[in-house]
């Protein structure tokens, strides 16, 4: 059976992009070094930065921007109108949103969200449309968000309500996201 890639659908935009074979990739707009694994499908129109890791199993569609150092775990579906500001985090299965009253083939308002600057969402957590997560944010696993969190904030729950603000030492809040030495799993392949 031939792959997608082998297939010539898979396109690599920048000569140290990875894409796996098993990838489905149809955008241009992927930043260096970035690492797309199998059974990923990117749209045409989606913009991924540089550096990011794009687990198995993840969809982005074509109005999606994802900026530097990014990481989406898999089971993760990116919808229209999201946007990923540089080095976030998105733990497996978490769940975005882009219409907020919706019904089986009506038009709708695409709302854009978009979480800040080094936020990291849980595992599981869902995010009602038009939501904006602060800067280094955190959202706890299985979290429900239906409003904006604000820069440092920890919430968790449903409705996810903020329950601390994360410091920058003791949390890693403020660790310099491009220091290479803070990488835990320098030799994973998927690290
Ligand atoms: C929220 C989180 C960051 C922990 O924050 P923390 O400040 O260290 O919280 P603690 O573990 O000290 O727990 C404090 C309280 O919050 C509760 N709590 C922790 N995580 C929770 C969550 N996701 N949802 C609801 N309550 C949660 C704990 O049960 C505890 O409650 P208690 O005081 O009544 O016993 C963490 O639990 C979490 O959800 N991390 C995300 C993990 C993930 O999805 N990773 C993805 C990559 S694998």
């Amino acid at each position: 059976m031939t792959s997608p890639a082998a297939a010539g659908m898979s396109p690599e935009s920048e000569p140290d992009v990875f894409v796996d074979d098993w990838a489905l990739v149809q955008t241009s707009s992927i930043g260096p070094r970035t690492r797309i694994w199998a059974f990923a499908h990117v749209m045409a129109g989606a913009r991924i930065g540089a550096d990011c890791n794009i687990c198995d199993h993840t969809y982005l569609e074509g109005d999606v921007i994802v900026g530097d150092r990014v990481t989406i775990k898999s089971g993760v579906y990116l919808w229209d109108g999201l946007r990923v500001e540089d080095d976030v985090f998105i733990g497996p299965q978490a769940t975005f949103t882009n219409d907020r009253f919706p019904r089986s083939k009506h038009a709708f308002e695409c709302q854009v969200t978009t979480i800040r600057r080094g936020a990291s969402i849980g595992a599981g957590a869902v995010l009602l449309p038009g939501i904006t997560v602060g800067e280094r944010a955190m959202v706890g696993a299985g979290a429900v968000v239906t409003r904006d969190v604000p820069d440092f904030a920890l919430v968790v729950g449903n409705p996810a309500r903020v329950v601390r603000m994360l410091d920058r030492e003791s949390d890693g809040a403020g660790l310099d996201p491009r220091d290479p030495s803070r990488f835990s799993r320098p030799d994973h392949p998927k690290g």
